[in-house]
């Protein structure tokens, strides 16, 4: 495994490795204003997590809280196997921030952030050069090294910003909107760059805005609305959960196409293309069950599609003005 990073296996049994980051009942408020009605978290070592929400919805405040930077109302949380509150020193050594707004000094070069970072972390000014070096050309900022920061674009800032965190070697990262402001490309550059963190074994607990850039990298998004958290899972099973779901099939021959009109009960007919609509969650299971239907009827379909709602539709159902009731479907329209 190429890794300047310890992967989290726990020395004493070689078990699988325990949570990074586990929090229950985390709340937190401002006067009388309650920011976190006691959430829970689950983040598995060698993963990313992406936390979602709205503006205000208490992202950074929840990234603040699990990096010690504020202290929480209540809850238990565990960061690297350490008790936040009572072990806040081990906590910070196992963890890196990258904030929502940049901790890059502009008045100084690229490198002299580095430098700065390396002094932090006690590192020998040998090692802290030979880190500084091996960072910023693993960010592409080799060039621009020796130039004042306040002159790089936002993208290189933001390269500089993570690589300032990574100069600690951390094993858990948390990342606060590490995309926002940053073009098409250079978001697509910062992916491989958070996806090669995991590869080497750290764990990635980032907030973001973009429901894409969740679906592309976290292996599990939990949804953060109203102080609580409204619905946490893969991108796949949180697309499940808000109906829009379908199977669409097509036929070229009209014959089969009605055979299979007559068969499939519920579905939407589309006479004009030959097409069937059938509403689904996407499930294997769901998915067999139309098979079967057709495969009785002797009819294959030429074409077939599943159409699964996207994360937007999710968060979009989920983060509605109105409280998601907690029985849904009794009023659906
Ligand atoms: N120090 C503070 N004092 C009072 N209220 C605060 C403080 N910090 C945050 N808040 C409030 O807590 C709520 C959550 O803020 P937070 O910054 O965590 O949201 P967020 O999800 O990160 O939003 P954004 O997407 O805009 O970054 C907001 O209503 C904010 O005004
Ligand atoms: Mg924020």
């Amino acid at each position: 495994m190429p890794s300047s990073v310890m992967p989290m296996i726990n020395p004493t049994d070689g078990r699988p490795p325990a949570a990074a980051i586990s929090a229950t009942g985390l709340r937190k408020s401002y006067g009388d204003k309650t920011v976190l009605d006691g959430i829970d978290l689950h983040v598995p070592a060698g993963s990313i997590f992406a936390l979602l929400g709205p503006n205000g919805a208490g992202k950074t405040t929840a990234v603040k809280i699990l990096s010690t930077l504020i202290t929480a109302d209540g809850g238990q949380v565990r960061v690297g196997g350490h008790d936040l509150t009572a072990e806040a020193q081990a906590v910070r050594a196992a963890i890196g921030v990258t904030g929502q707004f940049s901790a890059v000094d502009g008045l100084i070069t690229g490198e002299e952030n580095m430098l700065l970072m390396a002094d932090l972390h006690h590192l020998s000014r040998q090692e802290g050069r030979r880190v500084t070096a091996e960072l910023l050309q693993r960010f592409d900022l080799t060039e621009a090294a020796k130039k004042p920061a306040s002159t790089y674009s936002g993208g290189m800032k933001r390269r500089l910003d993570i690589a300032m965190t990574l100069v600690g070697a951390p094993r858990i990262i948390f990342l606060d909107e590490p995309t926002t402001g940053l073009d098409p490309r250079s978001r697509h550059t910062m992916w491989g760059i958070i996806r090669e963190l995991v590869t080497g074994g750290v764990t990635v607990f980032l907030t973001t805005q973009y429901l894409e850039e969740a679906d592309q990298l976290a292996d599990r998004i939990a949804v953060l609305h109203d102080g609580k958290i409204a619905a946490e899972g893969t991108a796949e099973e949180l697309k499940r959960l808000v109906p829009g779901g379908h199977v669409r099939l097509r036929f070229t021959d009209p014959a089969a196409y009605r055979a299979a009109a007559a068969a499939l009960t519920g579905a939407a007919h589309d006479d004009e293309a030959l097409a069937l609509q059938l509403p689904s969650d996407g499930s294997q299971r769901a998915l067999r069950s139309v098979l079967d239907r057709l495969d009785s009827t002797g009819v294959e379909a030429d074409e077939l599609t599943v159409h699964t709602p996207d994360l937007d539709d999710v968060f979009f159902a989920l983060t509605a003005a109105a409280p998601v009731p907690a029985q849904p479907k009794e009023s659906a329209r």
